[in-house]
């Protein structure tokens, strides 16, 4: 693509010339935005970089896995791999109130970051894979006056804390473009064209408190939906599905027994920048083969529903 291979030139000489000889922290978040702008950021200034993944533990099966191997080994950039789920499951416990859930998260991500930024002798520069719609999101989400719906995981305050200055490459794009540019850098497809995941990882996606039981029962319905999505070709032409593990339980019949287990919801969605969705219309065969397996395969859940909620008035994710 030739606007994104001038982009990236001129994007590699604005980065050199912002950060000089300074030294340079980007968090990783498994998603594309961090990974595409680490990329992007590494060819321009190579071992000034370093790069921090901090693990939650509420991160999808396998995810954390194909981020380290994706760097280290695909990329060859170094990574400092922090594995905090004890961390993260012992502050959640107890907590049901969501944006209490995302200040928390918030919160223990910065604090951990900011640790392992001090380890490698400070930083001058926080990279951040901000995109254009991040930039905006609040003054349009209403077209009112700004209200907060959510408080968005990002490493906000840290810069001002740490007397770090931001390096933003991507804040002129739109998701479509981050994911061309990324191609352009010659990230793997399966990663380039990956749906979208929030910040506060599975936490969100469990309404109630969060147990460790609770995300590995999600993350085994969450898996056998995108199976799915693949095997029928349909993950494209979608911006993001994921399953949600409901804090109600429900009466169900397996065999001549009796089963009282949590319900899971489907999400799926259409999108351009995530500020408005439609749901995804599935064809009834495929709900049913999804709902099927998923009650059959993973212990824990006996009910299986579908969101038919556009956003507005619903928001993508449930919390
Ligand atoms: P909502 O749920 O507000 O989500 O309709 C819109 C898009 O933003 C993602 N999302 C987040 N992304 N940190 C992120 O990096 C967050 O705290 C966060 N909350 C929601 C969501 O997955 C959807 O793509």
């Amino acid at each position: 693509d030739w606007t994104m291979a001038e982009f990236r030139k001129t994007k590699i000489a604005e980065i050199r010339e912002q950060v000089g000889d300074g030294k340079v922290i980007c968090g990783l978040s498994g998603g594309v935005d961090s990974a595409v702008a680490a990329v992007l950021i590494h060819e321009a200034i190579g071992d000034q970089l370093t790069c921090v993944f901090v693990d939650h533990g509420l991160m999808r099966m396998n995810e954390a896995e194909q981020v380290v191997t994706l760097f280290r080994d695909h990329y060859n950039i170094p990574l400092v791999h922090v594995d905090a789920e004890d961390m993260f499951l012992s502050g959640l416990a107890g907590e049901t109130d969501p944006e209490e859930k995302r200040k928390f998260i918030g919160k223990a991500f910065i604090d951990l970051f900011e640790a392992e930024a001090k380890k490698i002798g400070g930083a001058d520069f926080l990279a951040q894979g901000t995109l254009y719609p991040d930039v905006i999101e609040s003054v349009s989400f209403t077209g009112g006056p700004s209200v907060t719906i959510k408080s968005h995981h990002n490493v906000g305050g840290l810069p001002e804390r740490m007397n770090m200055k931001l390096v933003e490459p991507l804040r002129e794009l739109f998701k479509d473009e981050v994911r061309v540019l990324g191609r352009e850098l010659g990230l793997p497809e399966v990663f380039v064209g990956r749906h979208p995941f929030p910040g506060p990882g599975l936490a969100i996606r469990i309404p109630g408190e969060v147990t460790k039981e609770r995300c590995d029962i999600l993350r085994k319905a969450d898996a056998i939906y995108l199976e799915e999505i693949r095997a029928a070709g349909l993950y494209d032409a979608i911006w993001q599905a994921f399953a949600v593990l409901l804090p109600v339980k429900t009466v169900g019949v397996m065999g001549d027994g009796r089963t009282y287990d949590s319900v899971c919801g489907l999400r799926a969605v259409t999108s351009t920048d995530g500020m408005t969705a439609d749901v995804y219309p599935f064809d009834a065969s495929f709900l049913t083969r999804v709902a099927t397996r998923i009650v059959n395969e993973v212990k824990g859940i006996n009910r299986v529903v579908y969101d038919y909620t556009s956003k507005p008035p619903g928001t993508i994710e449930w919390e």
